[in-house]
């Protein structure tokens, strides 16, 4: 997951909290080169948040994409549903520094946002660094995120 590949397909994904900013990033990925595989809402109208974390789960887990955003007022509900699904790590970052954190120490394959909390200059700064920061292979953080695995096969939660 390094830097932008040309035609690479980004998934994206929202609850109603997170539509105006979904259609803003959706809007920068395409106008820097990348495929965008939008998965809903399509509308500003309520919707449940766990539907759209699924919905980018199941997209990143068969294939259709390596790497998503997910949004919602504040980014926390689509974090922990989309968490729930071991082929997923999902970030949720306000910052720029938490953004390149996520992928230099986790390797985060989502980045979860709050359209409620976050502008959205900053988020698509997060956007950006989140694309083009690769992760801290072969070291201490590859044994954590290895153990990751670990921890969601052999949990009884
Ligand atoms: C929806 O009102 C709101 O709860 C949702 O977007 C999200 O912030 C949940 O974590």
């Amino acid at each position: 997951m390094e830097a932008a590949e040309k035609d690479e397909v980004i998934a994206v994904a929202s609850d109603h909290g997170g539509y105006a900013l979904k259609r803003i990033l959706a809007a920068m990925l395409s106008e820097k080169g990348y495929q965008v595989l939008d998965l809903g809402t399509d509308s500003p109208e309520s919707v449940d948040y766990p539907d759209y974390a699924q919905a980018m789960a199941d997209a990143i887990e068969s294939g259709r994409a390596r790497r998503g955003v997910l949004l919602c007022g504040t980014g926390i509900g689509v974090g922990i549903a989309a968490n729930r699904n071991p082929a997923i790590r999902a970030a949720v970052c306000h910052d720029v520094a938490t953004a390149r954190l996520s992928r230099q120490h986790n390797d985060a394959n989502v980045l979860a946002m709050g359209g409620r909390v976050l502008d959205a200059e900053t988020a698509g700064a997060c956007l950006q660094a989140f694309l083009e920061t690769p992760f801290q292979n072969g070291g201490r953080h590859q044994r954590r995120v290895a153990k990751l695995g670990l921890v969601a096969s052999h949990s009884n939660l």
